[in-house]
């Protein structure tokens, strides 16, 4: 979480400071700060200002300010708060005692109770709440003992008591011409320009002013000045990496018509999954071409198991994704919560493929479980949405979505795009086994006509509406499904609690019987997703033992099943597709009716509270 920025060159810093963290605000949206470092009458001093709030009103209190800020070496943040409630005393940058060091900080140093404990009563006076506070003050501590070491080596001193992890920009009165980054399993990278050089959290900050990146590693340290870079590693040795070049361009989303982004996505969907679907339907083959794949197809043709891990939304797609390789490929399929993966004692066999499915390319624990196997050498491949993101750079292969950014925090076309990526897998690695040409060619057909059908229900949204209106009162849902719709129980689930704080549970609709069933009475209402599949008689047996306790029902059903509407209060239909594609339908009527019922409670859905887009942090 957190983005942090930093500039030196022959520019004015401080604009290009505050556009760079306004592309990293998904990463948290709690306060933002900014500190320049100026130059005045041959004097150097570091302006600092700090605000709660969206950038924006970072931006307001600047322009309200007397000073001019102008000068040509600076750092910016977007904070998510881990340590410390979201005011200006705990946004970054921070500063020690005597304000020479400004730094600021992505990730979480673990053992920052002792470290403040012992500088307070070295007579240090903390001015926040924060774990990453204490930086500065072993910082003014390192000077003190070593007055003449430069920066850098002052940092790296620093760094030797703390141990956590760290994406770190650091500038100092004391050396006006140096900007001083290091990484540490928070991603941060270094943008080359013609006398100037930009570090940011991820390469979309950076892109407007060069193509010329070079990625850090963990451990490694940049001293920047306006005319050279040097990199090393925690050893001192110093790092030759040449700058790759980034041929991607960074998409501007613009909401348009649309109140809220997390609308225009809802509505996006058909044509993002067309895209995401393009040129990989090879329907009279009955196969899938994956040009990313190419190079290890022979690898996974050889896979025994499948571990999709994945965070979020993506990790309930990967759940779908189970039941998918397992009944069409062939393929034993485990899903685990990347967090969870990365601490357990995995049993990785040779065979074994890692499947990382990500967004953003950039959470923090998506990308752990993935360090966790390719250290023990098994084959990791992604789905992916950001370009050049460390995910997809870091993966032996993988599929792009290219389904454009996803700006409202609450995934929707990330999720349907990633369904749609995951059936594309099931055929390419079915086909590779035991799936037949018939079986092939009918989930190629029945994808291409899956934008079109989304398109269909989007089309009813105003019935979705008068539904929110009429059940936005209530305080908690139990959302049900099975089999290829359980992980979109938890989904609906998931989205009526991100955006409308409305306290929602996910269930499988089979073991309703073993506990949820005791909250049911007529102000419980259940959204239960019962589609014409093979477990439909099952789910209208869950929808009958609800209403013997007078439950309200929302169902989500099949056009054309009239016997339902008998049985439930509201009924909202999706057209029939194969079983294994329903997920990607029967979720939309979910987002809309989450959505309606977070805009009708007056709740800003696009950045829903406590929550960031993309979680850097563990
Ligand atoms: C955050 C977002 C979710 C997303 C999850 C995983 O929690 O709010 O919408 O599903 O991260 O993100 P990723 O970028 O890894 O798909």
């Amino acid at each position: 979480m957190c983005g942090i920025i930093g500039y030196i060159g022959k520019q004015k810093a401080l604009p290009i400071l505050l556009d760079g963290i306004k592309s990293l605000e998904y990463r948290g949206y709690d306060s933002a700060g900014v500190a320049v470092l100026d130059n005045k009458n041959g004097e150097s001093r570091i302006y600092c200002v700090k605000s709660p709030g969206r950038i924006s009103v970072l931006e307001e209190k600047i322009s309200n300010q007397e000073n001019d800020i102008g000068g040509f070496l600076g750092i910016a943040h977007t904070r998510w708060a881990t340590h410390g409630v979201p005011n200006e005393a705990n946004a970054h940058p921070h500063f020690d005692c005597g304000q020479k060091f400004f730094l600021v900080h992505n990730g979480i140093i673990e053992n920052y109770k002792e470290l403040k404990n012992s500088l307070i009563k070295n007579g240090h006076k903390f001015s926040s709440e924060t774990d990453t506070e204490v930086i500065t003050h072993i910082l003014e501590d390192e000077r003190k003992k070593n007055p003449k070491t430069p920066l850098e080596e002052l940092t790296l001193k620093a760094l030797k008591n703390i141990s956590g992890t760290y994406g770190l920009a650091v500038i100092s009165v004391e050396e006006p011409k140096k900007l001083v980054v290091v990484r540490n399993f928070s991603p941060l990278l270094v943008g080359i320009g013609d006398g100037e050089y930009i570090v940011a959290s991820d390469a979309s900050a950076v892109l407007k002013h060069t193509r010329q990146i070079v990625f850090l590693h963990d451990g490694e340290i940049a001293i920047l000045t306006p005319e050279k870079h040097k990199i090393f590693n925690l050893r001192s040795e110093s790092v030759t990496r040449k700058p790759e070049k980034i041929e991607w361009t960074e998409e501007i989303a613009k909401k348009g018509d649309f109140p809220h982004f997390t609308l225009k996505e809802i509505f996006e969907q058909p044509e993002a999954i067309e895209n995401s679907l393009r040129g990989r339907l090879l329907p009279e083959e009955g196969l899938v071409k994956l040009g990313g794949l190419e190079l290890v197809q022979d690898k996974l043709r050889e896979a025994e198991r499948i571990i999709i891990a994945a965070c979020g939304s993506a990790y309930l797609a990967g759940r779908v994704g189970e039941y998918m390789f397992e009944e069409y490929a062939g393929i034993p399929t485990e899903v685990d919560f990347a967090s969870e993966l990365r601490y357990r004692k995995p049993i990785f066999r040779k065979n074994d493929v890692l499947l990382v499915v990500s967004q953003s390319g950039e959470t923090a624990d998506t990308l752990a479980a993935l360090h966790e196997a390719k250290q023990k050498n098994i084959l990791s491949i992604g789905i992916v949405n950001v370009v050049g993101s460390s995910i997809a750079r870091e993966t032996d292969a993988g599929v792009y979505q290219h389904i454009g950014p996803e700006i409202g925090v609450a995934s929707t076309k990330a999720f349907t795009s990633d369904l749609s990526i995951l059936a594309l897998l099931s055929v390419f690695l079915g086909r590779q086994r035991e799936m037949s040409l018939t079986m092939g060619r009918r989930i190629v057909e029945e994808l291409e006509k899956i934008p079109h059908l989304v398109g269909q229900i989007l089309k009813n949204k105003d019935q979705i509406f008068k539904v929110a209106k009429k059940y936005k009162s209530y305080n908690n849902f139990l959302y049900l499904g099975r089999k290829y719709n359980m992980p979109i129980a938890f989904e609906g689930a998931l989205k009526l609690k991100e955006i409308s704080y409305i306290h929602a549970e996910g269930y499988g609709a089979g073991e309703m019987k073993h506990g949820p069933i005791a909250m049911i009475n007529k102000d419980f209402p259940s959204v239960v997703i019962a589609p014409s599949d093979s477990v439909y008689e099952k789910i209208i047996s869950n929808i009958e033992e609800i209403k013997a306790r007078r439950g309200p029902i929302i169902a989500i059903a099949t056009e054309g099943n009239k016997e339902i509407k008998q049985i439930v209060e509201e009924v909202i239909y999706i057209p029939k597709t194969l079983e294994m594609l329903t997920p990607i339908l029967s979720v939309i009527p979910l987002q809309l009716f989450a959505y309606y019922i977070g805009v009708l409670r007056g709740f800003d859905v696009d950045c829903p509270r406590n929550l960031a887009k993309s979680v850097t942090v563990e």
